[in-house]
């Protein structure tokens, strides 16, 4: 989890848009071209200190249905709401993941964990995506290794109703419940991939966090307690369970939570190492359980 959400840059091309908007659409109103009105809110966004307000703006025209939506849209993101919220999806490795207002936003910087459970377990079959926000992070994995059985979990109702929106229509399960209570219980022993973005803030950190974050993510997707790692301790702690002979546990943590990650991840007696993306300044801990004699 990044404190920042990437700038706009969505890797999937937004909404396209006909050269004769229909009736009713943000830029149906008589004498307006789309460049116009791109050009418009673009100008808002800009007045607002938006640094992407040219990209933001055709981002926003392309999500808004009808002129009310574009204007209360343009609202939102004045007012401070990230851009995802606003437009109702994020791009996360390639897809178009929906997210929703109360729901954490898919950082980049996370596909590297995605990077990373794929070069682990190329063969995977079983995949868990623990802590699954809107399920951006099982959704990535199921459309790289394709036909996998995916299940994903969250505490948040809001996240378990997103994740829905992104996980179903690949095959996949969400439950809602505290960490592995919420997984079938069939699945113990069986993961092949275990990933878990946690909250990983310290506490006392929390209130630092950029406003996109503060103010519109919920404390329980950002609050990893004290120290950051209480999340991920307890997700260390009864992974052994839930692995595969072979199977690995990967979580995003930071640089200066690293060690304290990667003694977690030993003491559940699994094979530790850190992964370290220096670019996307992501730091993912990977545990292997021990392989069947
Ligand atoms: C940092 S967000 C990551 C969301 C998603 N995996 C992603 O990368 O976009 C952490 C998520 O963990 C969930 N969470 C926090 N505590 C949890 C718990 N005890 N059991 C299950 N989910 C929890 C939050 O609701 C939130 O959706």
């Amino acid at each position: 989890m990044s404190a920042v959400p990437a700038p706009p840059a969505p890797s999937v091309p937004p909404t396209p848009f006909s050269a004769s908007p229909a009736p009713g659409s943000a830029t149906a109103r008589s004498g307006e071209t789309r460049s116009s009105v791109v050009s418009s809110v673009a100008a808002a966004l800009r007045a607002a200190g938006c640094v992407f307000a040219e990209e933001e703006a055709e981002l926003i025209v392309g999500a808004a249905g009808t002129p009310a939506g574009l204007a209360a849209a343009v609202d939102r993101r004045v007012a401070g709401e990230p851009l995802e919220l606003v437009v109702g999806w994020a791009g996360f490795d390639g897809l178009r993941i929906a997210v929703e207002p109360g729901v954490f936003v898919p950082r980049r910087r996370t596909e590297f964990l995605v990077e990373q459970a794929l070069a682990q377990a190329p063969d995977a079959t079983v995949v868990v995506d623990l802590c699954c926000g809107s399920g951006a992070v099982g959704a990535a994995l199921a459309a790289r290794l394709g036909g996998v059985e995916l299940h994903a979990a969250d505490i948040d109702p809001a996240a378990v109703r997103c994740a829905r929106r992104n996980v179903e229509d690949r095959g996949g399960r969400v439950y809602e419940g505290d960490l592995y209570a919420a997984l079938p219980g069939g699945l113990r022993g069986r993961v092949d991939v275990l990933a878990a973005n946690v909250p990983y803030v310290p506490t006392a950190e929390v209130g630092l966090l950029p406003a996109e974050a503060r103010d519109h993510e919920p404390l329980v997707a950002l609050d990893g307690g004290a120290d950051g790692l209480a999340v991920l301790r307890r997700v260390a702690a009864e992974a052994g369970r839930w692995l595969a002979p072979g199977g690995c546990l990967l979580v995003e943590t930071s640089e200066h939570q690293a060690a304290s990650a990667v003694a977690a991840f030993g003491r559940a007696g699994l094979t530790t190492r850190l992964a370290v993306c220096g670019e996307r300044d992501a730091h993912v801990v990977i545990g292997v359980a021990p392989r069947a004699d």
